[in-house]
């Protein structure tokens, strides 16, 4: 496991691909007292809260308009808090484009994962989920990298899956690819509980915003709110890390 991998390795595309060779930094696990640990607590209140309001959240998606804005970062991270607090979680990575989470939580780069399960009837679920080194958290890697990723996320066995997975969990957190990008998280959308959006201080620009209110608007998606990751703030002892959680703002309040 990866806690204090530093320096932003930038693959040939221009985008980060720390996340991707050395895993997400999970400060949640490696130092539950530092205050961005704390604001991921109140990320998981936070969302407590909307299910007040929306009914019990059991799959929770977390995208963002653009890449490299921290949707693999946070979604490791709230597994952990949840985790944390007792609840039994899973973390499923379905970024098959860019998945990060076999190689977070050190598993076999071969390990089975989603993909093999959506590609194959014979499957088990069993077999695609895997324990980590954390109590109640266990996750499922993306599996190999398939031709048609959003074909397969918009499956029926995607859909029976997710039900399936939902009478085990008390919280399934899904890691997706952007949606201004691809339309994977697009489809996954209608199939989950609550929706948020990892928005970032420095990159999400006002055209990226407006697509995005149309976009989720269009989706029908059950937006729970936005998630502010500022990569630029730098906290004394916070490691560099920002992260806040706006419920409920419309894209035109945000600051970006
Ligand atoms: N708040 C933060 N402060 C500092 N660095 C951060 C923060 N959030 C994310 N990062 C770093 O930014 C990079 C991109 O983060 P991450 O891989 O989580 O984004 P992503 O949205 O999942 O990217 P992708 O679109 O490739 O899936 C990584 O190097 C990560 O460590
Ligand atoms: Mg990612």
């Amino acid at each position: 496991m990866n806690f204090f991998n530093k320096g932003r390795a930038i693959g040939k595309d221009g985008l980060s691909v720390e996340t991707m060779t050395k895993g997400a930094r999970l400060i949640t696990a490696a130092e539950p007292k530092n205050p961005v640990s704390e604001q991921f607590r109140t990320l998981r209140t936070n969302i407590e809260f909307a299910s007040v309001a929306k009914g019990e959240i059991k799959t929770l998606l977390i995208s963002s308009a653009l890449p490299s804005e921290g949707k693999s970062t946070v979604t490791a991270n709230l597994a952990v808090a949840y985790a944390q607090q007792g609840k039994n979680v899973l973390l499923v990575d379905a970024d098959l484009r860019r998945p990060t989470v076999a190689v977070t939580f050190g598993l076999n780069k071969n390990a089975s994962g989603l993909t093999n399960y959506l590609g194959d009837s014979e499957k088990e679920v069993g077999s695609i989920i895997h324990r980590t080194a954390m109590d109640n958290l266990n996750v499922m890697p993306s599996g190999p990298i398939p031709p048609n990723p959003a074909e397969l996320l918009g499956s029926g066995r995607m859909t029976n899956l997710i039900s399936q997975l939902k009478t085990h969990y008390d919280m399934i957190i899904f890691d997706v690819p952007p949606f201004l990008m691809v339309t994977d998280a697009q489809v996954l959308m209608t199939k989950m509980d609550g929706v948020a959006i990892v928005v970032n201080g420095g990159k999400t620009n006002r055209g990226a915003i407006q697509r995005t209110h149309e976009i989720l608007k269009i989706a029908e998606a059950p937006v729970l709110g936005f998630i502010y990751n500022d990569q630029n703030r730098k906290k004394k002892g916070s490691s560099g890390y920002g992260y806040g959680y706006g419920y409920g703002y419309g894209y035109g309040e945000t600051k970006a």
